[in-house]
């Protein structure tokens, strides 16, 4: 079956914010497909980072696409200021509308709202099972190998069952992963049907990116499930 080609998302959550736009600037040189931006609100995750102001910021400094996950409770309230910010995906939680007809309302309001992609995003102990009825509706499936909050905590493997179940129900759209990808567990995402992979801590730590994000894409390939494309 076809499936998307392996996107490089570093999170931005890893960078410099002092420096923002010289960090998009480095991140792009460096090879990254994507910049991540995690929005949290001190509600639906106990930590609280960054507003539609400075997703614009980011965007005017951005020449590739901001994907935008959105660690909120109301995301349909504010989905317009982030679209109008530069977000191309915007990816919301299925836990703050956990039901088919409370996402699909989410969805629409995304897309009357503007919004370019709709993703939505499960956390570790979140069935993905129920997601299934949503699968014709969004552009990107998010699956968290972490909980979500903070950069930086070590991957959770068994979610990787969770890719794989999406690639196996036919959906063809952007398989996310997120949340303790390194150059050991990356490839396992890709193994398993994840085509968009985001990493923090692996990406802005080391000191040479570009050579790291070459890594990780090079492993992330290498790992690709036969008749898949690249
Ligand atoms: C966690 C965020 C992640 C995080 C990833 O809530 O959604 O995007 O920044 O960071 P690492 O790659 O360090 O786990
Ligand atoms: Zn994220």
């Amino acid at each position: 079956m076809h499936t998307p080609p392996i996107q490089i998302a570093p999170s931005l959550l890893s960078c410099d914010f002092g420096q923002i736009a010289a960090e998009v600037k480095r991140t792009e040189d460096a090879g990254a497909d994507w910049l991540h931006v995690d929005v949290m609100d001190g509600h639906f995750v106990p930590n609280l980072t960054i507003g539609p102001p400075l997703v614009k910021a980011i965007h005017t400094a951005a020449s590739i696409p901001l994907d935008v996950h959105l660690m909120i409770t109301n995301p349909a309230e504010f989905a317009g200021p982030y679209a109008k910010a530069g977000a191309e995906v915007l990816t919301y939680h299925w836990e703050v509308a956990p039901s088919e007809q409370a996402s699909l309302e989410v969805i629409a309001a995304f897309r009357e709202q503007g919004v370019p992609q709709v993703g939505v995003a499960v956390n570790p102990d979140t069935p993905i099972e129920g997601i299934e009825p949503l699968l014709g509706s969004v552009d990107l499936v998010l699956v968290m190998s972490v909980f979500p909050g903070f950069g930086g905590q070590s991957f959770i493997a068994d979610v990787l069952d969770k890719t794989r179940w999406l690639r196996s129900a036919g959906f063809e759209g952007h398989v996310e992963m997120d949340g303790g990808l390194d150059p050991a567990t990356l490839p396992l995402c890709a193994e398993a049907g994840a085509n968009a992979l985001v990493a923090g801590s692996a990406i802005f730590g080391p000191p040479d990116m570009a050579a790291t994000i070459s890594e990780l894409r090079a492993a992330a390939e290498a790992a690709l499930p036969a008749g898949s494309e690249a």
